[in-house]
């Protein structure tokens, strides 16, 4: 018999998209990935985990937001433009804004359609 250290996977609440974009071009345009995003987006995961926060990291596409990046999106919730901003205290800042959604939707989660709702009108 196997012994392991079985951690239950975490149901995330939200995503949270990070623009991982790298252009191509020799216009020396901004783009995310050029400003540090892919390392942010591996720090963000890798405090996620450790904080055993129900978020999921997604690595995406641009945002269109290229000259204010790195950008990282909240699901349904705030745009966070870094504006070149990778230190460390922007990125507790970025962790700050997770957490505080983390516990306003753990506050408020979907409630479940209650049986009347979902029952037809008798005739
Ligand atoms: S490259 Fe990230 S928003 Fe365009």
């Amino acid at each position: 018999m196997f012994e392991v250290d079985y951690k239950p996977a975490v149901v995330p609440l939200f995503h949270v998209r990070v623009c991982i974009n790298r252009r191509l071009n020799t216009d020396n345009l901004p783009n995310c990935a050029g400003r540090g995003s892919r390392e942010l987006a591996d720090r963000l995961e890798q405090r996620i985990a450790a904080e055993n926060l129900p978020v999921k990291v997604l690595r995406g596409p641009c945002m269109n937001n290229c000259a204010i990046g790195p950008n990282i999106k909240i699901q349904a919730g705030a745009m966070l433009n870094l504006n070149t901003d990778v230190s460390d205290e922007r990125f507790e800042r970025v962790m700050h804004e997770i957490r505080d959604e983390v516990k306003k939707r753990a506050a408020n989660p979907i409630s479940e359609p209650e049986a009347s709702d979902t029952e037809p009108a008798a005739p």
